[in-house]
């Protein structure tokens, strides 16, 4: 069982190659939206974590799933992190946070993958996305063969660390920057997609009627005319998501 978060699309795409045929692939955005908090495992069935790294510690979204969870059977869990560089704290946090819910956190890993997080600065040129894409699909399926050998192996983060990320992440969430320009044609899909719920359409075009959201960089990837601007910067910028949200 694998339970997933992502907004660009990565983490989709590592959870669904790591899953073998006829594991649930769970997202946790809607196990928090209907309060799907309960699970019970096959015997030595894996359970798996995959979600963006964001100010290098885990995001709410995570954060407010795993608090809540309950696990039965469970045995092997492992994380898989996907980032643009490096996953600072957040495996030690994780851990930190599996415990109190009697999980026994084992393995994690970093994955590199190409960052979509326009918002912060300009995306590589497709060539070198695709180089990366290559590289991760390539680094996923030895983890995935570890996964199968249940190895497990050393978690580095101090969950201190972790709380000061999220803190630093909880300054940044402010919804006033983003806007649609004129190529916006109406059609929904920011709105449909924020796993904030704080995109409302009104009078045909996106309005961020919540004060707060998570800056996945969702609603700038996956608009199909590009029209989510963040500021003034993004309007220059490239844009990406997973070919899996395509
Ligand atoms: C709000 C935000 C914060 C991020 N912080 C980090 C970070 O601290 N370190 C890092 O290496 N990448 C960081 N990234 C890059 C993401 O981890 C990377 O884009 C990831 O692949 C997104 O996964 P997704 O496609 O599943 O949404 C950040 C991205 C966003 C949107």
């Amino acid at each position: 069982m694998i339970f997933y978060f992502t907004g660009t699309g990565n983490s989709l795409f590592a959870a669904k190659t790591l899953a073998h045929e006829g594991e649930e692939v769970i997202s946790m955005i809607e196990a928090v939206r209907s309060k799907a908090f309960h699970y019970t495992l096959k015997d030595n069935e894996p359970l798996g974590f995959v979600f963006p790294v964001y100010f290098y510690t885990v995001s709410d979204p995570v954060l407010e799933f795993v608090s809540n969870l309950t696990v039965e059977n469970a045995g092997f869990v492992y994380a898989v992190i996907p980032c643009g560089a490096s996953i600072g704290a957040a495996g030690g946090f994780l851990k930190s946070e599996l415990k109190k819910r009697g999980l026994e956190l084992q393995r994690v890993d970093a994955l590199v993958v190409p960052d979509g997080a326009l918002i912060f600065y300009d995306i590589d040129s497709p060539e070198k996305m695709g180089k990366r894409l290559e590289t991760a699909t390539k680094e996923l399926a030895s983890i995935k063969q570890a996964i199968d050998r249940r190895e497990g192996n050393s978690i580095k983060g101090s969950p201190v660390l972790g709380k000061m990320g999220l803190a630093a992440y909880h300054a940044c969430m402010s919804t006033k920057a983003f806007h649609a320009d004129e190529k916006c044609v109406g059609c929904g899909t920011c709105a449909s997609i924020c796993p904030s719920g704080a995109i409302s359409m009104v009078d045909g075009r996106p309005a961020w009627t919540k004060s707060k959201c998570l800056k996945c960089c969702g609603c700038l990837g996956r608009c199909p005319v590009s029209a989510i601007q963040y500021g003034k910067k993004t309007a220059s910028r490239g844009r990406y998501v997973n070919p899996v949200l395509k």
